[in-house]
Order: C-alpha cells, then sequence, then structure tokens
C-alpha cells in the first residue's frame, strides 16, 4: 500500500493538515498476481493451462483497450488466451455460435463477451448461453443466484470483488460497517451489494442511484462510499463525511487538449475536492481498474481448476 501524504487545504478558520492513504490498485493486484502464479504452476503441473477467450463485438475503443489489456495479462500470467474480435454487423446468431464453440472448447476455461455489445445484440440472451462454469463475469443467472445464496463455488463479478479486495489490503473493517454503493448496475452496484452484505464480510449496505431523494444525506451517513455511477466527478466534497473511505469505480474519458490522446481518464469522484476528507481513497487510474483484470484472471484460475474441470 502506498501512503501519500497530502497537505489539506486549510477549511475557514481552520488550517489543520490532513492525510490519506492513497490505495494503490496496482499495488494489490501484484499481489494477487504473486498467488495465482503459485496456483496457475501448480495447475500446469497436472497438465492444465488455464484458459480464457474474450470476445469482443464491434470497435469501441474503450472496450478495445480494455479487452487488450485483459489479453496482455493472461499472456504475462502463462495463461492460454484467445481474443476473438468480431465486427460490428455481427448477428445474434453469429454470436451464440462463437459463445457455442467456446463453451466446448476444453481449452478454454472462461469465457467473457465485453460489454456493452452493439444495439441489434441481445446480451441477456448472450450471458445466458454461456456455460455457467464457464462464466468468469459471474453475469450468468446461475452465478448471480449463487452470489445471492453465498455459494463459493461459483463466480461473483470481477469490479466488485476487486472493490472488496481493495479494501480488506487497506485494513478496512467492513463488518458492521455503513457502506453506501452509488449506482445499481448488474455489472457492478447490484452484485456488490449482495457480496458486501454476505455472512463474513458484514457491511450494511445502501445502494442509491440517479432517482435516489437526499443522496449527500445518505452518502455522508457512510463509513465507505463506493461511486460507481458513470458520471465523471459525480461525487464532490458534500458527498462524503469527514474520515470515510472512498472507492471510486468509475473511468470516464474527458476531452484534454493538453493530452496527446485528446483525452485523460477521470473517476466518478472529484478526487482533489473530495481526497483530503477521506481516511483513504483510490485513485483513477491506478484503483479499482487493475484490480477488475486481476480478478478476472483469479475467476479463469478457479474455473480451470474447479472440480468439473
Ligand atoms: N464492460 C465493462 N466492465 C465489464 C466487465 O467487467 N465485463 C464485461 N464483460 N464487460 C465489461
Amino acid at each position: 500500500m502506498k501512503i501519500c501524504g497530502c497537505a489539506r487545504a486549510p477549511l475557514k478558520t481552520l488550517s489543520v493538515v490532513k492525510e490519506f492513504k492513497l490505495i494503490d490498485g496496482r499495488v494489490v493486484a501484484e499481489k494477487v498476481y504473486a498467488e495465482l502464479r503459485g496456483e496457475i504452476a501448480r495447475l500446469q503441473s497436472l497438465g492444465t493451462t488455464p484458459g480464457l477467450a474474450v470476445v469482443l463485438v464491434g470497435d469501441d475503443p474503450a472496450s478495445r483497450a480494455y479487452v487488450r489489456a485483459k489479453d496482455k495479462m493472461c499472456r504475462e500470467l502463462g495463461l492460454h488466451s484467445v481474443k476473438l474480435e468480431l465486427p460490428n454487423d455481427t448477428t445474434q446468431s453469429d454470436l451464440l455460435a462463437r459463445v457455442d464453440e467456446l463453451n466446448r472448447d476444453p481449452a478454454i476455461h472462461g469465457i467473457l463477451v465485453q460489454s456493452p455489445p452493439p444495439p441489434q445484440i441481445d446480451e441477456g440472451a448472450i450471458v445466458r448461453a454461456l456455460d455457467p462454469a464457464k462464466d468468469v463475469d459471474g453475469f450468468h443467472p446461475l452465478n448471480i443466484a449463487k452470489l445471492a445464496l453465498g455459494d463459493a463455488s461459483g463466480f461473483v463479478p470481477c469490479t466488485p470483488l476487486g472493490c472488496l479486495r481493495l479494501l480488506q489490503e487497506s485494513g478496512v473493517t467492513t463488518s458492521g460497517a455503513h457502506v453506501v454503493v452509488l449506482g445499481r448496475s448488474m455489472i457492478v452496484g447490484k452484485p456488490l451489494a449482495l457480496l458486501l452484505m454476505q455472512k463474513g464480510v458484514d457491511a450494511t449496505v445502501t445502494v442509491v442511484h440517479s432517482r435516489t431523494r437526499n443522496l449527500a444525506e445518505i452518502t455522508r451517513s457512510a463509513d465507505v462510499v463506493i461511486a460507481a455511477i458513470g458520471q465523471a466527478g459525480f461525487v464532490r466534497r458534500e458527498h462524503v463525511r469527514d474520515g470515510a473511505v472512498v472507492i471510486d469505480v468509475g473511468i470516464n474519458r474527458v476531452d484534454d487538449t493538453t493530452s496527446p490522446r485528446g483525452y485523460r481518464l477521470v473517476g466518478d469522484v472529484a478526487f482533489e475536492e473530495v481526497a483530503p476528507n477521506t481516511s483513504a481513497i483510490t485513485p483513477v487510474p491506478g484503483g479499482v481498474g487493475p484490480m477488475t483484470i486481476a480478478m478476472l484472471m483469479a475467476n479463469t484460475v478457479k474455473a480451470a481448476g474447479a472440480p468439473a474441470n
């Protein structure tokens, strides 16, 4: 964990200097990879190389970048990686046929279809067509049900898993803590709420979203705020009480003419304004993002080592 001491701007007549902890997702991800390397070597000695297939339909630049990063990490860990890039006009039946092939391929233990797909694709039907034992995204109804039931044999979505691991590695006590999750998506908000309220994690969870009344009042009562609302800089100083922990799941591209790429990545939290008031906070980039990929690798290794394989 990297500790970053930062001077806090004077607040009214007070002139206190506060320090917050910068939760470094890259450092925690490296710890996950160190653990995984041992398990990968064990599986390989038994004749199994974990294999992940990542399917991208279309040419959305952000999705392309995520898929590249996943493929690169597989290779770094010595996993078998298949990157399937399909044209934007791929039909539902074409995609279902590809999923079926991957379901039956014994060298593939995990399958991920990058979201969001183009509009002609019925994403729910694609997810339901996945073999739940290869659904390393944890989006299949069976895996969501297992998460709700507390059955550890299922797959938990990667970003929620990454958020929890960041909290645990940062020494944040979740038991009895009030965690407010901003956002109710199927990828983050809903599964994260289920994960955090599980026995053993034991948080008291509130989910707020775009229609919530008195949102700031609720987030201000949180020990931990997790922002997954998909709006750059949505969480401001007034949303966070002094000393709270803030996890920023957002990855938003905002125009930046000073950057060679023409944009920069920012989170859902107005970092400069919020950070000095927190006890710990994740940056964007370098916070939750690296953990999502680490947990995808962990789920793939779990899939390869599961008894059915
Ligand atoms: N798009 C953004 N995050 C994710 C993710 O975790 N899984 C998939 N399949 N698509 C995504």
